[in-house]
Parts: C-alpha cells; sequence; structure tokens
C-alpha cells in the first residue's frame, strides 16, 4: 500500500443496511452497522481518493473528508449508487441489502386481527444492485462486493462472484460474535482471475486497506 496511491480517483463506498418499510411504524431490516463501510471509506480519503458513502441507516459520524449520501431503503440505495457510479473508478458494496421488501407499503399501522392471529405479509424481490453495476460496468471500472455467509463460505463465495460478474468479492463469515456491528473482520478476498487473499482476524480497517491495495492493482493507469 502507498500513501496516495488512490488520488485523483473517485471511489464509490455502499454502506449499512437497508430498511424496507411494512408500514408507517415497521421495517424488515439487518444488523449492519456501516462499520466496515465507514472504514473503507476513511482508508480510501487516507489514501487520496475522492469518496462518496451511499449509507443506509447508519448512526456513526461522518467519515471526514467523504460525501455522505444517506439512504433508506434497497430501491433509495439503487438510485444514489448508480448515479454515483457514473464517474467512478471503483465501486463498492459493502452494505447489507434486503434482498426482498413488503409487496405492498401499508399506509396505517397494521392492526392485530380479531382473532389475534398474524397477518401474512408478502414479500417481492428487490433490485440487485451489484449485479446491476456489473453488468452496465464502464470500461476499466473496478467492481467490489461483499458476501455475508454462515456456512460453505468459500464455494458461497466463488459461485456469487461470478453471478455477480464482480472483480472481486470480499467473504465474511457472519456470526459467532464476527461481521456485523463488531470493531474486527476476517475475510477471503476472492478476484475473478482466480486470486485469492485470506485476511486474519483484525480491525475493519486493516480489511479496508487489503481491499483498497487489490483494487490499486486493477486501476488502469491514468493516461
Ligand atoms: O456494517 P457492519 O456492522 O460493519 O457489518 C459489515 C457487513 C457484515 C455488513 C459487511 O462486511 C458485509 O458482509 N456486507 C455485505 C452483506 C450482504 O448483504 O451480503 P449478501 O451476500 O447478501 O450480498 C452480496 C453482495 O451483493 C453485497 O455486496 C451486497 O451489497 C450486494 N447486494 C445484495 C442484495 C441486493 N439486492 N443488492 C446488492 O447489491
Amino acid at each position: 500500500e502507498s500513501a496516495r496511491d488512490l488520488a485523483g480517483r473517485h471511489v464509490v463506498v455502499s454502506a449499512g443496511g437497508t430498511r424496507e418499510a411494512i408500514d408507517p411504524v415497521r421495517f424488515i431490516g439487518n444488523r449492519s452497522s456501516g462499520l466496515q463501510g465507514y472504514a473503507l471509506a476513511r482508508t480510501a480519503v487516507a489514501r487520496g481518493a475522492r469518496v462518496t458513502v451511499v449509507a443506509a441507516n447508519v448512526a456513526l459520524p461522518d467519515p471526514a473528508g467523504a460525501r455522505v449520501v444517506p439512504v433508506g431503503s434497497a430501491e433509495e440505495m439503487r438510485t444514489a449508487v448508480l448515479e454515483a457510479a457514473g464517474d467512478a473508478d471503483a465501486v463498492v458494496m459493502a452494505a447489507a441489502v434486503a434482498d426482498f421488501r413488503p409487496a405492498a407499503y401499508r399506509g396505517s399501522k397494521i392492526k392485530k386481527t380479531p382473532d389475534g392471529e398474524p397477518e401474512p405479509i408478502a414479500l417481492v424481490k428487490n433490485p440487485d444492485i451489484l449485479a446491476e453495476i456489473g453488468e452496465h460496468r464502464r470500461p476499466g471500472q473496478v467492481i467490489v462486493g461483499f458476501a455475508a455467509e454462515t456456512d460453505d463460505v468459500l464455494a458461497n463465495g466463488r459461485a456469487k462472484l461470478a453471478r455477480k460478474r464482480s472483480d472481486l468479492l470480499v467473504v465474511n463469515q457472519v456470526g459467532e460474535r464476527l461481521g456485523f456491528g463488531t470493531p474486527d473482520n476476517a475475510a477471503v478476498v476472492l478476484g475473478a482471475d482466480g486470486s485469492r487473499t485470506d485476511v486474519p482476524r483484525g480491525a475493519k480497517e486493516e480489511l479496508a486497506d487489503t481491499v483498497w491495495d487489490l483494487v490499486a492493482a486493477r486501476l488502469k493507469p491514468r493516461s
């Protein structure tokens, strides 16, 4: 890692977890705190990049020197990420995006049914932002996904890397007090070129710096 190796580059990082509204008081969400995404943003700023962070429901101080675009749902994240990705040299999707959302938003609070039984909530698929970016990538743009896996971490990671057409996939095993909400993380970073980089448990900044090392090595020299 050389100090200002991202100078003159624009990088987009997504952070946090989307919330999919059920009614005015309830949502479907996840445990992402935004710590990993914000560590990526801070380290990219330190390496000289112009940084846009698309932040879903993150309750952390803004990373100094980065532009933060706050969003709520996966649809909002999609709009903000696609817009910021337009001139980006690299896009890193560290956010936990809900795969599904309620099929219909209920304008008033859902009441208990008279018999006290719950009503089922129908779900529909959310857009896959990472796959969409992978499909519409500009030449030279480096795309990085994250994968939160609990089982068969590597096999699932390889399959996901291919499906999402990313250059790199950061596979972190979540659960067992690791991943969501913790200050540290451990991961295996898989490359579309077949490479594999093991990052032992350490501060989220350390994993972030390894990700930027791998991104920087894949950026085309500027003419
Ligand atoms: O925020 P922290 O508390 O620090 O926790 C960090 C983290 C565990 C959330 C992070 O390290 C992480 O693993 N983020 C990705 C979590 C996730 O949603 O993984 P996934 O396997 O469901 O998704 C795979 C990839 O596709 C991700 O890059 C995700 O951003 C992207 N995706 C997923 C669904 C969708 N509809 N659109 C997407 O772009």
